[in-house]
């Protein structure tokens, strides 16, 4: 084997391992980059606003019972023409509950408690109705829920 030879293998080797050192601290100072920014930015679960507005009241015939999914509540519009709304949060254990309306109920998948559309336990072992939440009417006419204020269960919003 000759000189240059020997040399030029030994460049490639020398540089070979230099590109390798170089990729390591890019890898490892991308890594720190990521990490940082996870770390500084908030880790924030977003949540449904608890007051929220969900339309005219036309958009809910008499007798219906419409579940939000998103806001987890029932928009329940009485045959008078009344609403009220109620939450789709089982009181047994968080489960959403879903409206059963060949059988006029609302049922649980969890556990199986039924509730009533007044939001009434029919059957356990959910312990207590389901939570009535404030209704009222924007300037524009358009219903909103406020979440935050638990009503009776005689509160209803006439329209
Ligand atoms: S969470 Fe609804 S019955 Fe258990």
């Amino acid at each position: 084997m000759d000189d240059s030879h020997e040399l030029k293998s030994s460049f490639s080797r020398r540089h070979f391992l230099e590109l390798i050192g170089l990729g390591a601290i890019g890898v490892t100072a991308a890594g720190s980059i990521v990490l940082s920014g996870e770390y500084l930015s908030p880790n924030v679960v977003k949540e449904a606003p608890m007051r929220f507005k969900i339309g005219s009241p036309e958009t809910f015939p008499p007798g219906s019972v419409t579940l939000d999914k998103d806001h987890k509540v029932f928009i329940v519009r009485a045959k008078e023409g009344y609403f009220y709304a109620l939450s789709a949060v089982c009181t047994h254990l968080g489960c959403i509950a879903n409206w059963k309306a060949d059988d006029g109920i609302v049922a649980c998948p969890c556990h199986g408690s039924k509730f009533d559309r007044e939001g009434r336990v029919i059957d356990g072992p959910a312990p207590r109705p389901l939570q009535r939440f404030s209704m009222s009417l924007d300037d524009l006419g358009q219903l909103v829920v406020d979440r935050s204020v638990v009503v009776g269960e005689e509160t209803v919003l006439k329209v």
